[in-house]
């Protein structure tokens, strides 16, 4: 992958760490924050969509969302090793023939992926540097629904940020970079692309949001 920070996500994102998601995933089921996003979703009506999940790690919403009988996921993860176990944990859980996979980095890619219903990108766009880009190129292609986790901008999780960032740097060896993107613009850039805000909620550092488009 050409991005550095791209890079990094493959070395941050490791075997290891994909593995303690999914026992995490198994024992206790989505997170706090993800369970919000999935709950906010469900509670629309999703029978038959197609959900594309931007950076989906192990694979928690799709596996949850297929409950809700979705017809077809797509996953586009910048991280090897993510998509490896996520790909066997579709195939352990039966749903290996509905979900298609891409490596990679989603701006990068995102002409190669056809438009869905429901686009989520979940704790994604605090990895990525051009949010920008990756929000409105994303946005753009979510004929129904986007949902998104992010951290909240608050002037302490900021300070937090700057503080943590050179310890956690030297304690993972790691150039990998933690953004917290303002929020607000984040907003704009899925307003400006026809959604209208459907749910938002917070939940300890992180926002929940979900949009759906107006004419969907
Ligand atoms: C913090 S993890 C979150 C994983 C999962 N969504 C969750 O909430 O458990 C961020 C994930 O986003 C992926 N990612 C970050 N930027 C990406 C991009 N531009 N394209 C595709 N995947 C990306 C990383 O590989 C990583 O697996």
């Amino acid at each position: 992958m050409v991005c550095k920070q791209c890079q990094e996500i493959e070395k941050m994102f490791d075997e290891e760490n994909a593995i303690d998601d999914l026992e995490s995933y198994h024992e206790s089921g989505p997170n706090r924050s993800t369970r919000f996003l999935i709950e906010a979703i469900r509670s629309v009506g999703i029978s038959g969509m197609t959900l594309l999940d931007i950076g989906g790690g192990i694979g928690a919403i799709q596996f949850e969302l297929f409950e809700d009988d979705i017809r077809q996921s797509t996953t586009v993860e910048a991280s090897s090793a993510y998509i490896q176990l996520g790909q066997k944990e579709a195939q352990r859980s039966g749903y290996g023939d509905r979900i298609t996979y891409h490596h990679g980095d989603y701006t990068v890619l995102a002409d190669e992926i056809n438009a869905t219903d429901i686009i989520t990108l979940d704790r994604v766009i605090c990895c990525y540097p051009d949010m920008d880009n990756l929000v409105d190129i994303s946005s753009s292609k979510a004929a129904k629904l986007y949902g998104a986790v992010f951290p909240r901008d608050t002037w302490w999780l900021k300070i937090a940020g700057i503080i943590a960032l050179p310890f956690f740097r030297l304690f993972t060896r790691s150039a990998f970079t933690f953004y917290v993107h303002s929020n607000q613009e984040i907003d704009s850039i899925i307003r400006g692309n026809g959604l209208r805000l459907l749910f938002s909620r917070v939940s300890g550092i992180w926002k929940i949001v979900l949009y759906t488009r107006q004419n969907a």
